[in-house]
């Protein structure tokens, strides 16, 4: 490794242990990739704290949360004390919504340590944005920036849809990152890492935010960690329609990058897609490799019965809330069926001001914020079937939560809460 400096000095220990450690921990995770030098990075999106289940016994250990830091973000079993991170860092989501922990089912005693590890967080300077989708709420990074993000769908939407730079990482990397300002020059962050590898040609319409959430899941399940260029796109997505593209081909893969040539930053041309090469395969997706994703989402369900619908993963934005609310307005959900839908916490505030907040209450459903159910482990007591219209969280409350799960539109989702039936048409 070829140290700068400043990161020489970081590892000697002359800005204190904490930051030593972190350099001592980016020193073995670039050495075991064979990273031969570091990057700056000055933003960082990361989980820290104890609320998600598996770490909450941890906190209450000698040393509190500076422990479980040290332990789970610095991959130290040395307890140190936290200083101020280095880089501009925010939480991503955690393990329960401050303002309806109770509905979720979370005991006091756990919501009691949420509320310390957003004191932490503030203490050391990690910005609480507490949403898998820091894009939708400010963080906003630019082509060719060094980021050091964990969060798969996160990840996929910086890299292919705005040309940032990131790999996956981990609690430990990121946390090191967030303390040192540092992240191995490795991965997506080398310029010729990011050419396409697999040629898509999309021979169907994809216009609507299911359909993008289906060739992403098939793309993902086929193309695994490589990086597939998507031809043949007619209609322009937005915004919320590449989040859900990324975010299953992320869940049923491990895509992190993407092209779709003259729409993304690094692919103005199909050349310019795969570097001048040659595309490693290529696949195409009609309707027969639709219905393999949609079978794929829908396999494990035998009852029709719904009784929760789960909407905002990744976390809803604003124009999604607007059109659940149209969908919404004036109906009211099955007495048996709860509707909890996501968003970030600073547009909920928005949706709080819209009056979206109060159409979804009085139709009986919830918008929370911080956390999801797959992630946070957070579901209506006795639920025994959902819905959702996110192939990621139609992948993950299966596997995760052992609730089997719907996959089909807003429309079909809403329909569903409404008649406690699940009859969508897309499935
Ligand atoms: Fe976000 Fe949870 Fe989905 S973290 S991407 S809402 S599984």
């Amino acid at each position: 490794m070829k140290l700068t400096d400043d990161e020489k000095a970081m590892l000697d220990g002359s800005e204190g242990p904490a930051r030593q450690k972190a350099m001592e921990f980016l020193v073995r995770y670039a050495e075991a990739l064979g990273a031969e030098r570091f990057v700056d990075t000055d933003n960082v999106c990361l989980t820290v704290g104890a609320s998600t289940p598996f770490l909450r016994d941890f906190a209450v250990k000698p040393g509190g949360l500076d422990a479980v830091f040290s332990e789970f973000n610095l991959d130290s079993s040395e307890v140190v004390e936290i200083p101020r991170v280095k880089a501009f860092t925010c939480q991503l989501i955690t393990g329960l919504d401050s303002d309806h922990w109770e509905t979720q089912g979370v005991a006091p005693e756990v919501y009691a340590l949420h509320r310390e590890n957003e004191a932490f967080c503030a203490r050391v300077g990690i910005n609480l944005m507490n949403t898998c989708t820091p894009y939708l709420v400010g963080n906003v990074p630019m082509k060719g920036e060094h980021c050091a993000w964990m969060e798969s769908s996160a990840v996929v939407y910086i890299n292919g849809a705005l040309g940032a730079c990131t790999n996956t990482e981990g609690r430990e990397s990121a946390g090191a990152a967030a303390l040192t300002g540092k992240i191995p020059f490795w991965g997506y962050h080398v310029p010729e890492n990011r050419f396409g590898t697999h040629l898509v040609k999309v021979e169907r319409e994809v216009d609507d935010i299911t359909e993008w959430g289906l060739l992403g899941y098939y793309i993902g399940e086929i193309v695994q960690e490589r990086i597939p260029v998507l031809d043949g796109i007619r209609h322009l997505p937005n915004l919320a329609k590449l989040k859900h593209f990324g975010a299953a081909a992320a869940s049923s893969g491990g895509v992190e990058m993407y092209h779709i040539p003259t729409l993304t930053p690094e692919a103005r041309s199909l050349e310019e897609a795969f570097g001048g090469k040659e595309p490693q395969a290529v696949l195409n997706y009609g309707q027969a490799e639709r219905r393999i994703a949609c079978d794929n989402l829908n396999a494990r369900n035998s009852s029709n019965n719904i009784d929760y619908v789960m909407l905002g993963c990744p976390h809803y934005s604003l124009d999604q809330l607007w059109q659940v609310c149209k969908l919404l307005e004036g109906r009211r959900i099955n007495a048996n069926t709860a509707l909890w839908i996501f968003t970030p916490r600073a547009l909920a505030a928005v949706a709080d001001r819209n009056g979206y907040t109060k159409i979804i209450a009085d139709a009986g459903g919830t918008l929370m914020s911080d956390t999801c159910s797959a992630i946070g482990q957070v579901l209506p007591r006795g639920v025994k079937v959902a819905a959702t219209d996110s192939a990621k969280q139609a992948h993950y409350l299966p596997s995760i939560m052992g609730v089997p799960t719907w996959f089909g539109t807003m429309k079909e989702c809403i329909d569903a809460a409404i008649t406690g039936r699940w009859s969508g048409a897309s499935a």
